[in-house]
């Protein structure tokens, strides 16, 4: 590890500014996130243009949190690396973040380089854990993104399956609003979850049957929308804890039905996991149970977006000889293998 490698790591892809210090590639100097949940539960979802908004207002408080936390008082001459989210996310957000990094990169004249999100959720599991090598197998579950990618080594990713409709993050986003149970949906699905009965309804397993490796949610998100339009119409309450018990159970059996697959395709046994969906004690539960496979799982904290994670892809990917110029534009729909 090279230990006086500073690197400023900031992500604004979403609804989370978040900025971090990150010292060689895991140890970690500051980390701090200004979450915008409240402001966009009310909507149901994240409004991007107040998203971008709120970034515009906590990016730079961050920065000096985060400075004053790692102990630089002279970004110019202690920083060796400024990494940025590039992409995928929304527009206005990335910008935010994308603007913010180049303009510091210039006026102190360190290197920069702009990162992609969901290789910067890959890079959580690398904080996490200094074991974890390539070859594997890891699936990344959030709010925008189902894929379960081969990690041939870092930088060299194949895809070997992904959503063909709604991510995972967002069908548990969807069914808890249909709930009246606010967002984000998968933490309060997730712990309701654990009070209710997982055999109460069969909801469809997506692709249950195919050998493919893809995933499909917006079926399932329907079947649970029939049967609570079912159940309304009965004027019974509604066995909320029964139903997000029986979603939790359908949408974890697709994932890790289709990482088996992915197992058996490649004969690798070593499985990651990142992004928001990645905090479910479902599916955690589950891929421990595997014995026969080696898994890593980053904290909960590191799943959801953070800069951590960004600070993390950054380094590794400057060492791979990667860099950015002041041209660095953010591109929201940019694809992790591209
Ligand atoms: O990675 P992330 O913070 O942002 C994106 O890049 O999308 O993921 C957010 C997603 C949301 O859809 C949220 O409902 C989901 O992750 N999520 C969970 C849990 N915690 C967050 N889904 C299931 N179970 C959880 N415990
Ligand atoms: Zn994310």
């Amino acid at each position: 590890m090279n230990s006086n490698f500073l690197t400023l790591g900031i992500e604004s892809s979403c609804d989370d500014t978040a900025v971090s210090v990150l010292e060689g590639q895991r140890n970690v100097k500051a980390d701090f996130i200004s979450s915008q949940i409240k402001e966009h539960a009310p909507f149901g979802g994240v409004v991007p243009e107040f998203a971008s908004r709120m970034h515009l207002e906590a990016i730079l408080p961050l920065i000096q949190a985060a400075f004053s936390q790692a102990g630089i008082s002279s970004p110019a001459s202690e920083l060796s690396l400024i990494a940025v989210t590039a992409g995928p996310g929304l527009m206005g957000s990335l910008m935010v973040g994308v603007m913010t990094a180049k303009a510091f990169a210039q006026s102190w004249g360190v290197p920069l380089l702009g990162v992609n999100h969901l290789e910067g959720h890959l890079f959580a599991n690398v904080v996490a854990s200094e074991d974890l090598l390539p070859p594997f197998i890891c699936l990344i579950v959030s709010g925008g993104h189902t894929e379960i990618i081969l990690v041939e080594d870092w930088g060299q990713y194949q895809l070997l399956g992904e959503t063909r409709d709604d991510a995972a993050g967002e069908a548990y986003d969807k069914v808890a609003k249909l709930l009246g149970l606010g967002y984000p949906g998968g933490p309060v699905i997730d712990r309701l979850a654990q009070q209710g009965n997982p055999e109460a309804f069969r909801f469809p397993v997506p692709l249950k049957g195919s050998n493919e490796i893809a995933f499909s949610f917006s079926g399932l998100k329907t079947a649970v929308l029939w049967t609570v339009n079912e159940l309304q119409k009965s004027k019974t309450d509604l066995p909320v804890a029964d139903i997000c018990a029986s979603f939790q159970r359908a949408a974890v059996t697709a994932l890790v039905s289709k990482l088996e697959r992915a197992t058996e395709v490649t004969g690798i046994q070593k499985i990651a996991i990142s992004g928001g969906v990645a905090a479910n004690k479902g599916l955690r539960k589950e891929l421990l149970k595997r014995k026969y496979w080696e898994v890593f799982i980053p904290p909960v904290i590191r799943c959801t977006d953070n800069a951590v994670m960004i600070a993390a892809a950054g380094y590794n990917s400057f060492q791979r000889g990667n860099i950015s110029d002041l041209s660095l534009a953010p591109n929201p729909s940019w694809h992790l293998l591209s």
